[in-house]
C-alpha cells in the first residue's frame, strides 16, 4: 500500500462524533463504500496481500464485516461464512458471549460453516476492531469448529484501546490503519 493509497482510503472514513451515544468517536466506512476509488483501492489491496495466503474461507462479522468479507471471498474465488449476531442463523449453531461497554452479546456461526475442506484454513475480517471482545469471540468460535482462524484483518484498528494487543495472543493481527 502507498502512502498515497493510504492516503485515499483514509481521507474517506468520516469521523461522527458522538454516535452511538455521547463521548464516542464513530468511524463512518459508508464513505469509504460509496466513494468507487477508495473501495477499489482497499479491496486490491487486500486482494495483493491474501492471494498467496492459501485461504479456504473468509469468516465476516456480523454486519460490517459481511461487505468486506464477501467481496474479498469473491476476489479470491473462495467462499464466504457469515458470524452472527445470536438468533439469525438457520442450522445448527456454537456460540460464544462477549463483554460489551454494558452487558454481554453473543455471536454464532454454523457449526458445519468450514465442513467442505479439512483443517480450513480461515481468515476473519471484519471494519473495525476496538475493545477486540467481538474479534476474540469470532476468532474462538473458528477454531471451536476445527478449522483454523489464519489471520484477524481489520480496516481500522483503534490503538488506544488493548484489542489489537489481546488478540495477538490468539492469532495473527492485520490493519490497514491505525488511530
Ligand atoms: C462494531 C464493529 C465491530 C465491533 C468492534 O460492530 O463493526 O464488529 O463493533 O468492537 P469491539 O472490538 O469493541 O468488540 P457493532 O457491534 O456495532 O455491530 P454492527 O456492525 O451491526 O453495527
Ligand atoms: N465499533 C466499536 N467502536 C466503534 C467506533 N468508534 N466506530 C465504529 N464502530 C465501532
Amino acid at each position: 500500500l502507498t502512502t498515497n493509497e493510504k492516503q485515499i482510503i483514509e481521507n474517506s472514513i468520516r469521523d461522527i462524533k458522538d454516535f452511538p451515544k455521547e463521548g464516542i468517536v464513530f468511524k463512518d466506512i459508508t464513505t469509504l463504500l460509496n466513494n468507487k476509488e477508495a473501495y477499489a483501492t482497499l479491496m486490491n489491496h487486500l486482494h495483493s496481500r491474501y492471494k498467496d495466503y492459501n485461504l479456504d474461507y473468509i469468516a465476516g462479522i456480523d454486519a460490517r464485516g459481511f461487505i468486506f468479507g464477501a467481496a474479498l471471498a469473491q476476489m479470491l474465488g473462495i467462499g464466504f461464512v457469515p458470524i452472527r449476531k445470536k438468533g439469525k442463523l438457520p442450522y445448527t449453531t456454537i456460540g460464544e458471549k462477549y463483554a460489551l461497554e454494558y452487558g454481554i452479546d453473543e455471536i454464532e456461526v454454523h457449526l458445519d460453516a468450514f465442513s467442505g475442506v479439512n483443517n480450513a484454513r480461515v481468515l476473519l475480517i471484519d471494519d473495525l476492531i476496538a475493545t477486540g471482545g467481538t474479534a476474540n469471540a469470532a476468532a474462538t468460535l473458528i477454531n471451536q469448529t476445527g478449522a483454523k482462524c489464519i489471520e484477524a484483518c481489520f480496516i481500522l484498528g483503534l490503538t488506544f484501546l488493548d484489542g489489537i494487543k489481546t488478540l495477538k495472543e490468539k492469532t495473527d493481527v492485520y490493519t490497514v490503519l491505525e488511530v
